[in-house]
């Protein structure tokens, strides 16, 4: 259902790779509330996944840009207020990648130029794209910026690895450049913690089964899904939330303030009485 919201409004959606994605949702609905948006993805998700179709879609254009490369940035934004026709009121940064978790690098063995990259497409392109839109001016004034995050910035979550320091800066972020974009322009920035949801990127995460399993349990109103987030994001590039900036907003179904719930701690007992065959002392019982 169409409430209008966006009517007018001009958009730049990045990390759309297949209709999982949750910034694919975002675009769709962006689009249903009458915006009008370009997407981006790097070079390499554009020939390997599903952006162009999207773009097709929506009546328009995917442009190419690794966000941690400011050339590209400048080129992203001045083409998109071309073919939009003027500035930009509203982004989304939906992007996530940790060369360590995909190696499956421990924690306490990182790689540090995959922790680089990490923290750089993770993290750090958050503040490229913003600084970048910024010099460019190419916001327009009570214009929103959204970045997707994770509780794991928070607390620690087995398995996510070095992708949560990289939240952490990202929501750092939010709030640093949100200060100065705010008083400078009226610009808002938030981040959004989503639920663990079935994605490219999700399916990365160790045990990502099991999170969602656990987190859908632990929630009252279960584990918010790709769509609810992009709901969320509506609201947040709406005029309805004109000062709601330098936050980071749980979607979650209530996950973040539960300490347990009697769904989690049944399905537990089910395996107390369980004996593991590899034996306490066990390598893979060390973090338990
Ligand atoms: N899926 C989850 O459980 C979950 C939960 C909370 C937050 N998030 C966050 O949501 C965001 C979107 O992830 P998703 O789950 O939709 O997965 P996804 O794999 O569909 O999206 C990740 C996107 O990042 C893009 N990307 C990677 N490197 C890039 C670069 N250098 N420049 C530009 N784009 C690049 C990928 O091409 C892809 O489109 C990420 O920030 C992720 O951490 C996901």
């Amino acid at each position: 259902m169409s409430y209008n919201l966006l009517q007018g409004k001009r958009g730049i959606i990045f990390g759309a790779l297949n209709p999982d994605s949750i910034a694919w949702k975002v675009a769709e609905r962006a689009h249903e509330e009458g915006a009008t948006l370009t997407l981006s993805n790097t070079a390499i998700a554009m020939r390997m996944g599903e952006t162009q179709q999207l773009a097709k879609k929506l009546n328009t254009e995917a442009i190419p840009a690794d966000a941690t490369n400011v050339d590209d940035l400048n080129q992203l934004f001045t083409q998109s207020m071309d073919i939009l026709g003027g500035k930009i009121d509203f982004i989304l940064h939906s992007i996530g990648m940790s060369p360590n978790v995909r190696k499956d690098r421990h924690y306490s063995d990182l790689n540090y130029s995959y922790l680089d990259k990490t923290l750089d497409v993770s993290a750090i392109s958050f503040h490229k794209v913003l600084q970048t839109a910024r010099k460019l001016d190419a916001i327009n004034e009570w214009g929103s910026v959204v970045a997707l995050s994770y509780v794991a910035a928070q607390r620690s979550f087995f398995g996510y690895n070095d992708m949560a320091d990289a939240k952490a800066l990202l929501e750092s972020i939010a709030r640093s450049f949100g200060y100065i974009y705010g008083r400078e322009r009226n610009v808002r920035i938030n981040t959004i913690s989503q639920s663990p949801t079935k994605t490219t990127a999700g399916n990365g995460v160790k045990g990502f089964d099991r999170l969602l399993d656990f987190a859908e349990r632990m929630s009252p109103l279960g584990n918010a899904t790709a769509d609810d987030c992009a709901d969320y994001c509506i609201t947040l590039f709406s005029d309805l939330t004109k000062r709601v900036t330098m936050q980071n907003l749980f979607n979650d179904g209530g996950f973040s303030s539960m300490g347990m719930s009697l769904r989690a701690l049944q399905q537990y007992e089910k395996g107390l009485h369980e004996d593991c065959e590899c034996g306490p002392a066990a390598d893979e019982h060390l973090y338990d």
